[in-house]
Parts: structure tokens; sequence; C-alpha cells
């Protein structure tokens, strides 16, 4: 059975690094992996396959940057010529970046099984560009992976037939869990003069945070205030760097003596961080999920979330821009008033192997 594996963007490296795995271990799969180049900066792509032990990728496409209909347009002229070619079983995309409907779009147009995994989240906020890619997505794919009830319910209410989804827990926990002791080694808190528990971790790239200036300025209202109490550490996404120069915010944020802009940080080096956090404050989806299985407390810095079961679990708040919410949520840490969580069911660092004897069953 040929598959084809697609990544692009960062979030999916951690989620087909698993799979990648299963798939080797097989010998009836054949696996080509191809990196649509959506990221491509060292910090945001090679360190990563370097890190969690991703396979060079058979082919690289090359897109890079543009607007969401350049960059969706490119990837799939680029990528329907590599799937005519090597005529794949199936077509294998994660997430819900614009590599994950451009190919997605290319696959069911030529007749391949495709297979959506981290299928059915929802925000229920359609100017999210990552909901749009996840309900087209998950409206043409024959197999529906998915890593909490939620997703399933919201598939079945969509439509969806029971038959074609699974839900298998989170394959993006599959690398945390394997990477977690190694992570722990790096130097990353020594380097960066930080101790234990004694840091937030923040970070921001939605465009509806950082390309809107009001709202950028409110967000750093809050951080402002929360730094003068805790060292606030701040890999900083390239859109992110880019907007505070452009938007005239990067003196504002230079001034704030503890919050510590730094580079964007490798897996394993960010893995330590959050590991070690009083807290995070993030606007990331992913991140949501790693905190949770980390048990440290997660600030949402968004008006809703697509991963309810980190909120029902009791480890992510979500708590919007607004700074007097962000400062009550910190405050709740602070205090020691934030309660206990549980972990998720599933998410037990074996979803890549569950994905695979699905396929190996039903394709
Ligand atoms: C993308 C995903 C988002 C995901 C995020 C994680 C979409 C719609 N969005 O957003 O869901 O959470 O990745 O990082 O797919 N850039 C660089 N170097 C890089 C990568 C990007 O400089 O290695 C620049 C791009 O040129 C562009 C900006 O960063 O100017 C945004 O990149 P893009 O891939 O369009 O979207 P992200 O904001 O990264």
């Amino acid at each position: 059975m040929k598959v084809i594996a697609v990544v692009g963007a960062r979030p999916n490296f951690m989620k087909i690094a698993p799979l990648m795995d299963a798939f080797r271990g097989e010998s009836s799969i054949e696996p080509v992996l191809v990196h649509t180049g959506q990221h491509y900066d060292h910090q945001m792509s090679d360190l990563f396959f370097r890190q969690l032990g991703i396979p060079e990728p058979d082919i690289n496409l090359g897109v890079r940057g543009g607007s969401h209909a350049v960059q969706t347009g490119r990837i799939m002229e680029a990528f329907e010529p590599v799937v005519v070619q090597h005529k794949p079983d199936a077509v294998v995309v994660v997430g819900d970046v614009n590599s994950t409907i451009a190919c997605g779009m290319v696959a069911a147009k030529l007749a391949i099984k495709l297979v959506h995994v981290e299928a059915g989240l929802r925000s229920f906020d359609r100017t999210m560009p990552e909901e749009i890619n996840r309900v087209l997505t998950d409206s043409i794919s024959d197999l529906l992976f998915c890593t909490e009830q939620s997703g399933v319910d919201n598939l079945i209410r969509e439509g969806a037939s029971e038959e074609k989804i699974f839900l298998v827990g989170n394959v993006m926990i599959d690398t945390l869990l394997k990477k977690l002791r190694k992570a722990k080694l790096s130097k990353i808190l020594d380097e960066l003069n930080l101790r234990e528990r004694k840091y937030a971790l923040l970070t921001l790239h939605r465009p509806t945070n950082v390309d809107d200036p009001t709202v950028f300025s409110r967000l750093l209202d809050a951080l402002e205030a929360i730094q003068r109490d805790l060292p606030i550490v701040f890999p900083i996404h390239p859109r992110t760097l880019k907007n505070l120069d452009k938007l005239g915010l990067a003196q504002r944020v230079e001034a704030m003596k503890d919050l510590r802009m730094i580079d964007p940080a490798g897996y394993l080096d960010f893995l330590k961080l959050m590991s070690e956090a009083k807290l995070v404050l993030t606007d990331s989806g992913g991140i949501q999920e790693e905190t949770t299985i980390l048990k440290v407390p997660c600030l949402t810095l968004r008006d809703s979330t697509e991963r309810p079961i980190t909120v029902d679990v009791g480890s992510n708040r979500v708590v919007g821009t607004n700074p007097a919410r962000i400062l009550a949520g910190y405050r709740e840490v602070a205090d020691g008033r934030w309660g206990t969580s549980e972990i998720p069911p599933l998410w037990d660092g074996r979803a890549g192997q569950r994905i695979t004897k699905v396929l190996l069953e039903q394709l």
C-alpha cells in the first residue's frame, strides 16, 4: 500500500512523526513523505525534522509564503503531478493548515482515498482560516481520525457517516510522550537564566491577535502587568515579529524588562520550557493539548477553542483578549487557586499505531 503523507507547517511535524514511525514498521506500507514548504526557516522546519527523527522528505514542493489563495493554489499546482506520478492508495493529511486542505483537495479530485488525522475539531469561528480548512478537509475525507469525542460528535452532526470516523487519541501527544525525557535534558532554562515554575511562557501568532493593532495592544497591557510579577519568555513567531515592527509596537515590547523575546525554539527546548513553566499563555491550538498532558495551567488568548476537552479536564481556560480576564486567570494560578486536571482518554502515546491498524484494515 503506497501512502503519501503530507506536512507543511510547524505544527504538522510533531503529528507526522509517529505516523512515519508506524508506517515504516509495516512492511506492507510504502510511505512517501511530501513537504509543501509552507514553513521553510531552519527554526520552523529543518530543526524539527532532525529533533523528531522524521526522515528527509522524499519531495519538497518549496511553496513558501503568500496570501491564503496564492499559497493554497501554489501547493495544489505543485502537488497534483506528484500524486499523478506516484498513484498512491491514500493521501494522509494532518491538522488544519493551508497545506492540509490544498493537498486534500488534490487527492479528492484525483479520486485517491483521503485520510484526515485530527478530524472534527471545531471552534465554530469562521473568521479563523484554520476553521475553514478543518470543515472543508473533513467534508472530502474518506477516513476521519479524531483526538477527542467532541470531534466525533461534530462530524456526525455535520452528516459524516459513522463508519468513516475513528476515535484514536492524539498523535501530537505520541510525540510529546516519546520525547519528554530527552527534552528534560535541554539546557534552555540555564541559558535563559530561569528557574522551574518561576516564569510564564507565551506564544502569539493568530492573525486576529497579531495583525490587529488594537487587539495586540490590549494583549500587551495584560502582559505588561504580568511580567512585573513573573518573567515571561516569548519565543516569537516570524509573523508576529514582522507585525511588531509594522504596527509600531516593537518599542513597547522592548521596554518591558521581563518580557523576554527569543527566537522560535526547537521542539526539545520548547517542550522543556512548557514543562517547567508556572503557566503558559497562548493562542496556539496544539499548545492547549500539550499543556494538558504536562498538567501546566494554560490561558488561551482567544474567544473560542476547537479543543474543548482541554477545558473540560481542567487544564485550560479560554480567557480571550480582555486584559481583566487574562489577569484574573493569571491570579488564579499565582494565588494557588487553579485546581487539578485529568488526562483525556486515549492520549497515551499509541495513536499512531491505532491509525496504522485502521488504515491496514480499511484500505
Ligand atoms: C500557519 C498556519 C497556522 C499554524 C501556524 C503555526 C495556516 C492558515 N496557518 O500560520 O494554523 O498555527 O502556521 O506556525 O496554514 N514565515 C517565515 N518563515 C517560516 C514560516 C513562515 O518567515 O518558516 C512567514 C511567512 O512568510 C509569512 C508568515 O510567516 O509572512 C506567516 O506564515 P504562514 O505559513 O502563511 O502562516 P502562519 O502564520 O505561520
